[in-house]
């Protein structure tokens, strides 16, 4: 793509507060000048606001601020005026009931933030789950220039002699204990093995993922997303993504010019190649739907559909993010893309070239962990979208981290109305389950839980596991964890709660999963579906005030984003009145 930079000097945004002699203009500098900021300052430099996610509370994002320090000095030395804003900061791992409900709550506020406070550009410091999403959905609707810089994954995890990833291998051990082959001790004592330094979860997880949709759309600096959080590289980045944000705000280089159809078609195409997460869907909806590009289920089954996945990481496969990064990182992945024709190369990227212009020197120094293409963990590595009467609108599935024999399945449902329902009986040996089973989860999507957790990976009955079983045909309204594994059907869509045929599941019917034919059927006949859809009401209206009511009544489904509705759209930076 060709793009024209603005001319420079030019007035900025931030003079609408701090440029001239007025009353207001003396009212808004003078305060700033209370923390010894020179006069010369507000002179029409860039103002950059480093949006940043630190909190105690989302320790993957604990050391941003040591990292802040280094994006302010690239900002000064550019010639900009760097002011750190706090930022929402809704942790994966602490904050309820789950912080996906947070993801658009925390677009809004920092949407509003950029909006309503003297800044011309953004430096998104993010790492944790939701974090990287919720700040790329507001920086998309204000279309202000903005760079993402991500904390960068924990160094490896070992326990006894073995790499630990986060999250898969508390999803491993803990079945493992179930399963009685590991005792309790052995478990907490893995507990300090699988977090060995700052950083985000060093699986190909959603963190990572999301930090490889950023690199993929352009939206960081190229090599950003694989760099430890502690390795001395991840200052340089910083400090080079505080430089770079001055000079595309003088360009006036937007999201808006960056997040096209192909910068998403190149995310997707990512995705399937790295093993990503399957919330990466639901995320780029949203980015998408903030700058009106239409991206739908569709287009990430087409574009990921040929994919084969060569990332060679877990939860797919063995290695760490650690490795990923000495390997080369995601420029080998986006390169090899090109090679294949799977890279749209002329994509625009926040430093102002192109994708294949940034990815074409880019060297893989261990083919054990980027894969050639005849050693690809799978051929088919995208999210697979499957459809049918139990999931009109689309539910996903990823191949790559699902067992080959259950992708083509019919079987038994085995039902649990909600999270609660599935607590209180999987552990009961008396249980009517065997591993043939569908188990099915309802209830737990953006309106039922509210705000769609990741419990979609639900574990399997004790009884089960003892047998030596690790996986069985899982179907619901939830997401999984980007560490997770398993043949997990996710995000069908309408969702129960919102009375899609999700709901009216029985006990003892039979569903066939097809995935070669992306298929999902629920074996009954269409009268007995409409009958039973005719007959049922809401039973999980569980929010009747406060921010989970504003997200049950206004929450779209999954197969949009899972975005609210009053939020979907580029609404600009323009500066508002001040009241003074
Ligand atoms: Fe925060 Fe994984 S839980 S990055």
């Amino acid at each position: 793509m060709t793009f024209k930079p603005a001319e420079w000097p030019r007035k900025l945004r931030s003079q609408e507060w701090y440029g001239g002699t007025s009353r207001d203009v003396i009212y808004h500098r003078g305060w700033m000048k209370n923390q010894g900021y020179p006069h010369d300052l507000f002179d029409g430099r860039p103002v950059i606001g480093i949006m940043n996610t630190w909190s105690d509370l989302t320790p993957c994002n604990g050391h941003l601020r040591e990292l802040a320090e280094k994006v302010k000095a690239g900002i000064w030395e550019a010639g900009g005026f760097p002011v750190e804003v706090p930022a929402f900061s809704a942790s994966e791992n602490t904050f309820r009931p789950t912080a996906m409900m947070f993801r658009n709550l925390a677009a809004l506020s920092i949407e509003e933030q950029m909006r309503g406070q003297p800044i011309d550009g953004a430096v998104l410091l993010v790492g944790c789950d939701k974090t990287t999403p919720s700040l790329l959905m507001a920086a998309a609707s204000t279309d202000l220039p903005s760079i993402v810089v991500t904390g960068g994954p924990m160094l490896n995890g070992y326990f006894q002699g073995e790499r630990v990833g986060s999250g898969t291998h508390l999803w491993k051990f803990s079945e493992a204990v179930k399963a009685g082959v590991m005792t309790q001790e052995e478990f907490l004592e893995a507990e300090q093995s699988m977090s060995r330094s700052s950083g985000t979860c060093n699986t190909m997880g959603t963190a990572s993922s999301m930090a490889s949709m950023a690199e993929a759309l352009g939206m960081a600096l190229s090599g950003n997303a694989a760099i430890p959080a502690v390795d001395s590289r991840r200052r340089v980045m910083a400090q080079m993504s505080g430089r770079r944000i001055v000079q595309m705000v003088k360009d006036d280089l937007k999201p808006s010019d960056i997040l096209t159809k192909q910068a998403f078609e190149n995310a997707i195409r990512t995705n399937g190649a790295i093993g990503g997460s399957t919330n990466a869907v639901v995320h780029l909806l949203a980015i998408a739907g903030r700058v009106g590009i239409d991206l739908t289920l569709d287009d990430w089954d087409r574009c990921g559909r040929d994919v084969a996945t060569i990332v060679n990481l877990m939860p797919s496969g063995k290695y760490l993010m650690e490795e990923f990064f000495y390997a080369g990182g995601l420029p080998v992945v986006l390169k090899r893309l090109a090679e294949e024709e799977l890279l749209h190369k002329e994509a625009l990227t926040v430093s102002g070239l192109t994708m294949w212009e940034e990815v074409k020197e880019a060297v893989n120094h261990n083919v054990d962990v980027i894969l050639p293409l005849e050693n690809a963990l799978t051929d088919q590595g995208g999210i697979a979208v499957v459809k049918g009467n139990l999931a009109p609108a689309g539910a996903v599935l990823k191949p790559s981290a699902a067992s080959p024999h259950l992708l083509q399945h019919r079987g038994r449902a085995v039902v649990f109305e909600d999270i609660d329902d599935y607590k209180a009986r999987i552990e009961d040996d008396d249980l009517d389950i065997d591993e043939t089973c569908v188990m099915v989860l309802k209830n737990c999507g953006p309106k039922g839980y509210p705000g769609m957790s990741e419990v979609g990976n639900m574990g399997l009955p004790p009884k089960i596991l003892k047998k030596g079983i690790t996986d069985m045909v899982r179907i619901s309204d939830a997401r999984m964890s980007g560490t997770a594994y398993g043949t997990v059907v996710l995000h069908t869509a309408p969702e129960a709660a919102a009375g899609g045929p999700l709901a009216v599941v029985q006990n003892g019917d039979m569903i066939e999963l097809d995935v070669p034919a992306r298929r999902l059927h629920l074996d009954i006949s269409d009268e007995e579906l409409a009958t039973r859809l005719a007959a049922w009401e809401p039973t999980h209206d569980r929010a009747p005030s406060g921010y989970a009511w504003l997200h049950q009544h206004h929450v779209e489904g999954a197969d949009t984003g899972a975005d609210l509705d009053f939020l979907k759209g580029c609404r600009g930076s323009p500066v508002g009145k001040d009241s003074h």
